[in-house]
Formats: structure tokens, sequence, C-alpha cells
């Protein structure tokens, strides 16, 4: 899948919040050589969203990497804004790029059974983002630098839910958040982070859909998100 070099680009995986994201294109212009990778230069050009109506906006008319040539629409996530659960997927499939919903088509259906059975609902106390905004061609991986040019734009929405728990479906999703190469049957069933907020790495429905038996896997998995929030919110 050629993962290799993205994991080093270093711009976006700093940027977590609007002010930092202000400061590094303020500071990358000066301080940086004309030489310096070209996701320094992507995260210059951003416009800083402070507010969901200006990040919303921005993603809209966002041309930051390749995947807005064949989009009909960028899809920015759904649910409550100051929710307690975070759960992000790969990036927009058709129904969703139509629809302008994250998982809305079979493995959105399989994610609101997975929320059901730990007591959750899609939109109440839960927030649904992609780790692409943009659908990729024929459903294909994002590739590294998309996944790179979208990141902050993640990392914004974070820094507006502030959740208690992030959970990662799949690879990208697992990959761009912790900036590190991931293996899910490995990473599953540990506590990871992101910025100081705690995340879960699962299998992604999609992936469920075509190997059915590891849904117990991700029953264990489910069964660990809903454990682990239990003890976040007895230590608050
Ligand atoms: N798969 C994803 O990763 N995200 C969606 O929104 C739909 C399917
Ligand atoms: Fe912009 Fe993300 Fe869409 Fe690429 S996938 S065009 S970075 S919103």
């Amino acid at each position: 899948m050629g993962l290799g070099p993205v994991w080093k680009l270093r711009a976006p995986s700093v940027a977590a919040t609007a002010t930092e994201l202000r400061a590094e294109a303020t500071h990358s212009a000066a301080e940086r050589a004309p030489t310096d990778d070209t996701a320094v230069t992507r995260v210059a050009n951003i416009a800083m969203p402070m507010d969901w109506d200006e990040l919303a906006a921005t993603v809209a008319a966002c041309r930051q990497c390749r995947l807005c040539e064949v989009r009909k629409q960028a899809v920015l996530g759904v649910g409550d804004g100051r929710a307690d659960w975070l759960f992000v997927g790969e990036g927009p499939g058709a129904e969703e790029d139509e629809r302008g919903e994250p998982f809305v088509g079979q493995a959105g259906q399989l994610l609101d059974n997975m929320l059901t059975s730990i007591g959750l609902q899609r939109g109440r106390d839960v927030y649904i983002a992609n780790a692409v905004k943009c659908r990729p061609p024929e459903n294909r991986t994002p590739d590294p630098d998309e996944l790179a040019a979208c990141r902050p734009y993640l990392a914004q929405q974070i820094a507006l839910i502030q959740p208690k728990l992030i959970v990662a479906m799949g690879r990208p999703a697992a990959q761009t958040l912790l900036q590190t190469e991931v293996k899910i049957s490995t990473a599953r069933t540990k506590v990871h982070d992101y910025e100081g907020i705690p995340v879960i790495v699962t299998y992604h429905p999609a992936y469920l859909l075509r190997s059915p038996l590891d849904k117990a896997k991700a029953w264990e998995d489910l069964c660990f998100m809903r454990r682990t929030m239990r003890q976040l919110k007895a230590n608050q």
C-alpha cells in the first residue's frame, strides 16, 4: 500500500487546533526552505476554521488533494458536535458522496448496529467522521498524501468536539490518527493516544462485512470501548 514516507510528514501531525494551525501557517513561510515537503505548504494554504460553520465551508470548497476532482460533495461528518464518542472511518463511499453523510450505506448499517449494541445511537453523544472527506475513486484506500492533506480537518474536528474517546475503524483511520504504521490485529485491545485523548483501534465495518469471522473480535472491541469509556467517566 506504499505507506512508508507519509508518516514522516511533519506539519499536519502537530497542528491540532486552529491556533496551532494558524501558528504553523504563519511560521512556515518565514522559517522553512522552499524545498520543505508539500504538506507544510498545504497546511499553510488551508483557511483556519474557528467554528463548525467555517470548517464546513472550508471543507466543502477544499481542493487540497486530488480527491476533490471526482467527488460530488465533501462529507464532513455527522452527529453531536460535543460528543463523548468520536468514530473515525476511512472515506466516503458512493452513497455517502451522494447524500453528504458518512456511513449511510451497507457498512453504515453495520456501524449503526454496532453502536446500538453498546447503547449508542448515531447523533446522540456520538460524532462520526472519516479520515478523508472526499470519496476516493472506486472506493480505493486513500493514498498517504491524501490522508495527510485531509488530516488538519480531522484535527480541527477533534479540537471542536473534544471527545473523551476516539474509535479508529480500520488502518487508514488508525494510521492518520496515530501517525505510525498500524496492524489492526495487534493495535486492537489497547488504548492509544491522540494528543492526550484515548484512541481505540478496531476493524472497519466494511471489512467485517467481508470477513464475518472477525465479528467476534469486533464485539470484544465494542465491550472494551464501553468499559474504557466507563473508566474515563469514573475518573473525571
Ligand atoms: N466507509 C467509510 O469508511 N466511511 C463511510 O462514510 C462509508 C463507508
Ligand atoms: Fe480536501 Fe480532504 Fe477532500 Fe482532499 S479529501 S480535497 S484534503 S477535503
